[in-house]
Formats: C-alpha cells, sequence, structure tokens
C-alpha cells in the first residue's frame, strides 16, 4: 500500500508544479499578486483589491487591457507583472505577491509575512544576464471607478488648499 501511495505521489507531484488554475491563484486582500496560468504572456494575471471593496480582490488578464487602463492602478499592476514575467520569473509556479498596506515603506506584512510592495522590484533576467527595475507605480494612479466622474467636483474643494499650500 505504501508502495502504490508513493508511486501514486510521484505520478501527482509533477502535475502540482503545473500552471496554476484560476481558482488556485492566490487571493489576498490589501495585496497585489502577480501569477500565471500557463507560460504564455496571455497567462500572466495581477491580482489586487477591488475599487470598491478594498477587502475584495479581482483577478485581471493583463494582456487585455486597454491603453486608456493603463493611467489607473490596474494598469501599473498589469505592467509590473509583466515586466516580472519578461524578467522570467516563474509566475506559473509561484505567485509574486507583496502587501499594498504601507506602500513603499521598508517591512512586510505581519499577517501574511508578505514584504511590502515597493517602486521599482529590481529583476535579474537568466537568459540575459541583464539586471533591470521593475515600476510599480501604485502610489500615482487611483483605481478605474465611477468616482472619476466626480472628480471636477473634488477638485472644486481642492483648489482652495491647493493654493494655500506653501510653496
Ligand atoms: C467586500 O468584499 C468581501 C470579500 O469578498 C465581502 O465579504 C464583503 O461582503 C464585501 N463588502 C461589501 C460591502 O460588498
Amino acid at each position: 500500500m505504501a508502495l502504490l501511495h508513493r508511486m501514486a505521489l510521484a505520478l501527482l507531484l509533477p502535475l502540482q508544479v503545473a500552471a496554476m488554475t484560476f481558482n488556485e491563484l492566490p487571493r489576498i486582500p490589501q495585496h497585489l499578486c502577480c501569477a500565471s496560468v500557463g507560460s504564455r504572456r496571455e497567462d500572466v494575471r495581477a491580482i489586487l483589491p477591488e475599487a470598491f471593496n478594498h477587502s475584495a480582490v479581482r483577478v485581471v488578464e493583463c494582456m487585455k487591457l486597454q491603453n486608456s487602463d493603463f493611467v489607473y492602478r490596474v494598469g501599473t499592476a498589469c505592467s509590473y507583472c509583466e515586466c516580472l514575467w519578461e524578467d522570467g520569473a516563474d509566475l506559473e509556479g509561484t505567485a509574486e505577491c507583496c502587501s499594498l498596506t504601507n506602500f513603499g515603506t521598508p517591512g512586510y506584512n505581519q499577517i501574511t509575512g508578505y514584504t511590502t510592495c515597493q517602486k521599482y522590484k529590481q529583476t535579474y533576467n537568466l537568459k540575459t544576464g541583464i539586471v533591470r527595475s521593475c515600476e510599480l507605480r501604485y502610489d500615482m494612479y487611483s483605481f478605474k471607478s465611477a468616482a472619476c466622474d466626480r472628480s471636477p467636483v473634488a477638485l472644486l474643494f481642492l483648489l482652495p488648499l491647493l493654493a494655500l499650500r506653501p510653496t
């Protein structure tokens, strides 16, 4: 019986390192994860908080984004994930996650153990030997949401504040 178990394990183990399925993608509130459901660029997924409910997460097919999405958090998240993928990160085997709480500061999330997301992550491409940075400008962009429709009103409130700002 033990032998049979071992044989079954030997057969199953290679399957476990195969690409993650959609259901296996990590969904961690307040984190960004880059993962891949296959080996192609089309398979890259960014998993990030929802615009309206930050404890919910959404899975984004990065290749399906439109150019206009790149000025939103979803765009910078996807650029970052695709950059990691280009440099050979094994996103199929292991998702790359970081904590968005206190974005850009040193440290890690004490609950999940993931390090805090930074504006830049250095990557080393094993194939080319080139070191470069993958940029994540989560701080510069907002969520794409209906709240954008209210921005002219928000601006009216903000303008006097900007005028008061010490120069
Ligand atoms: C926000 O998302 C969480 C996790 O998906 C869910 O449990 C909760 O009900 C949602 N809250 C609202 C207000 O939709």
